[in-house]
């Protein structure tokens, strides 16, 4: 290991961590992540994108504790608790929810980031905001490296997510000069895998539940655009990397490996066994071209590599998405031995 290498803790025990989002797709994995490591974990959700199912794989930990809030309105009172690390992942993410709650995610990633910044302050806990590759709009350089400012419309139909979380950035960084709170951002890119909402709209839960129900795969535009996909535990042992290291700059976090839309949508027929056929729409405006994260800066600091194919992360999250289908009684699932 080189000198520069961050020393990552082998156990959190005694240590309490505040999950802001915890019944989201990335949040309840990460907390379980945190648990397995010790730690106390609090989660705090509203449920507005997250699902109480997601909850139910963390509540048998005795280190578990949930409280039901929203985090710009009404934070819970931790008066009399001692927190040493905060995560903000509490935003909808999905382009479907842009369209339906663009207020709700302005105000989450600001006065809700701006709730827990106070309580990092307050705790003397370490905070970690989860920014997004959206922050980079709709580059013109390519792989996108933190340095960039990024190529967003202010006032297009993604303006409400992309500037939300640029806002977030700036307040975390200003909580750092001005107060010195310990701080760190992480710009995710695309990342998948169980735990998402089948309807969610994003590329792979879209594609996977189209092809597990032999229904035509979308793809808007001629498919041509590019996108990296992360399996969610690859990102969860990025971001640890990220709280662990001395820097508050942003850092990015994904999987550098790049698909065109297109090719996403083959390989999961293939990968699925699937009679979809794919069927092309008009694209969304905005709609990035290309996205890839470099993750040089990542990799000064670590080892991190991602471990799980694009192969084995999808047939993950097609029996995730199965397994909920026959819970939920549906009985439209074509491949139901994956
Ligand atoms: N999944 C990705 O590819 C991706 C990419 C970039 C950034 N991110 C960021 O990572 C974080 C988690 O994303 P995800 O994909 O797991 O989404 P998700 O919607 O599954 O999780 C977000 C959680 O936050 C909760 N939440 C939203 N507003 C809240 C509020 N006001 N009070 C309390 N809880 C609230 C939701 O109910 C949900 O459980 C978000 O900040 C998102 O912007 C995700």
């Amino acid at each position: 290991m080189e000198n520069n290498m961050i020393q990552l803790p082998e156990s959190l025990d005694g240590k309490t961590i505040l999950v802001a989002g915890a019944a989201g797709f990335i949040p309840h994995t990460l907390s379980e992540f945190y648990l397995k490591l010790g730690a106390s974990v609090i989660g705090v959700d509203n449920f507005i994108t997250g699902s109480r199912s997601n909850l139910d794989k963390l509540y048998p930990y005795k280190k578990f504790e949930f409280f039901e809030a929203n985090i710009y309105e009404d934070l819970p009172d931790f008066k009399n608790r001692s927190i040493d690390y905060i995560f903000s992942l509490a935003s909808p993410a999905s382009p479907i929810d842009f369209e339906k709650i663009p207020l709700e995610i302005m105000r989450v990633n600001s006065e809700g980031t701006l709730n827990l910044l106070n309580l990092a302050r307050e705790k003397g806990a370490r905070f970690l905001e989860a920014s997004t590759s959206e922050v980079y709009g709709d580059p013109e350089i390519h792989p996108q490296t933190e340095d960039y400012f990024g190529h967003v419309n202010p006032i297009g139909p993604r303006s409400c997510y992309d500037e939300a979380k640029r806002y977030a950035e700036a307040l975390t960084m200003s909580y750092h000069r001005k107060y010195g709170v310990d701080t760190r951002i992480i710009r995710i890119f695309n990342t998948y895998g169980p735990g998402m909402r089948p309807n969610d709209g994003r590329v792979i839960p879209n594609f996977i539940n189209q092809a597990l129900t032999g229904q035509d795969i979308t793809v808007y535009g001629d498919g041509s655009q590019t996108r990296s996909f992360c399996y969610v535990t690859d990102l969860v042992n990025a971001i640890h990397n990220v709280m662990f290291s001395d820097d508050p700059t942003p850092f990015n976090v994904g999987n550098p490996d790049e698909y065109t839309i297109k090719e996403c949508a083959e390989e999961i027929i293939t990968f699925l066994g699937s009679t979809s056929r794919i069927k092309y729409l008009p694209i969304g405006e905005d709609d990035p071209k290309r996205r890839r994260p470099s993750l040089g800066k990542l990799q000064s600091i670590s080892n991190y590599k991602p471990q799980v194919s694009f192969r084995e992360g999808i047939q993950k999250t097609a029996a995730y998405f199965r397994d909920l289908a026959q819970i939920q009684g549906r009985n439209d699932f074509k491949q139901p031995n994956l």
